[in-house]
């Protein structure tokens, strides 16, 4: 993927400021109204039963707050956060080490859930519904399966994909919480908050500005801040102001709407090459040298929701929104 500042991905050098930032009570986790308000009363209830909170599916787009949530939830509860991946889990061993590990009342988040291997996937079924672990010893005639006692935990999944989880997987999640893009107003806040753990003063008209331009993205609202705080300190300046601001973004070519270069190869793209579509996805990947997962992982749902494409059944298109917010042409019809 080419590297881009509006990124939803976590980026390395992001990963442990990341960690300072994020809030530690549902209290201090700002917007998701619904995915909070949801969990506080799902939290309360198991705490008032004295049991493990039920496994829970957090899905949508990168960069909005799935991992936090994850944490946020071990740490209401007052237990132990353990975490893992999808891709990490290669063998069934491998996750059955990590849940025989496990003690009562934990919280295990697997994020990218969708990416594990059948086989694993398996052995969580009846781990998660009764706590146990079915593991077969040896092998051919001798083979024989046994069944050991685990504690009871909670599973917390993360996917941006949650169409691509198994049925019989999904079925085992007794909540499920879908996130959405954040609205500016929240954005705003996190910002705020952002700044005031940085030490650094900012206006609230340019902390609204770097909410509108961050996709409605808590990581990226982060991760443009900081850039804009270096250019404000560089410029010895004792607040970040709107000016610096605007000039930060428009250095950092991250439009007035949020979009960045690649949001523009691609939709310029789709208008000279395709016609302005329907043209498929992977065509579109191909053009423009990214891949197809990326490009409906990362760049197109914030596209969709603000209008700039459409999926059709042939493919994607680009919309009159997309034509006039680039200065072009609206083709006819
Ligand atoms: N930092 C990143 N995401 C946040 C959120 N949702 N609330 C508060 N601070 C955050």
């Amino acid at each position: 993927m080419e590297d881009r500042m509006i990124s939803g991905e976590i980026q390395e050098d992001d990963a442990s400021v990341e960690l300072s930032l994020r809030p530690t009570t549902l209290k201090q986790y700002i917007g998701q109204d619904k995915a909070k308000n949801n969990l506080s009363i799902f939290i309360e209830a198991a705490k008032l039963r004295n049991e493990p909170l039920d496994h829970v599916l957090l899905y949508g787009p990168p960069g909005l707050g799935k991992t936090t949530l994850a944490s946020i939830i071990a740490n209401e509860m007052g237990v132990q956060f353990r975490t893992t991946s999808g891709p990490a889990i290669e063998r069934a061993g491998d996750l059955a080490a990590i849940l025989s590990s496990l003690e009562a009342g934990d919280v295990l988040f697997i994020d990218e859930i969708h990416r594990l291997p059948r086989a694993v996937e398996e052995i969580l079924y009846p781990a998660m519904e009764d706590f146990c672990l079915d593991i077969v010893i040896g092998s051919g005639s001798s083979a024989r399966s046994v069944r050991l006692d685990l504690p009871p935990f909670t599973l917390v999944g993360a996917t941006t994909r949650a169409g691509l989880l198994s049925a019989p997987l999904r079925d085992r999640f007794g909540v499920l919480s879908r996130l959405e893009f954040y609205e500016t107003k929240d954005l705003c806040s996190i910002v705020e908050r952002t700044s005031e753990i940085f030490d650094v003063e900012i206006r609230k008209d340019a902390a609204t500005e770097i909410a509108r331009r961050s996709r409605g993205t808590p990581r990226i609202a982060n991760r443009l801040l900081k850039r804009v705080r270096d250019i404000s300190q560089v410029k010895g300046e004792p607040v970040v102001n709107m000016e610096t601001t605007q000039q930060a973004l428009e250095m950092l070519q991250v439009d007035p709407a949020g979009l960045d270069h690649i949001d523009h190869k691609l939709l310029i793209s789709i208008m000279d090459s395709f016609n302005g579509g329907p043209v498929g996805l992977d065509t579109i990947a191909a053009t423009i040298g990214e891949e197809s997962q990326t490009i409906e992982d990362v760049y197109e749902p914030f596209l969709l929701q603000k209008g700039f494409i459409q999926r059709t059944p042939r493919g994607r298109a680009v919309t009159t929104k997309a034509y006039l917010h680039l200065n072009r042409e609206v083709p006819e019809p």
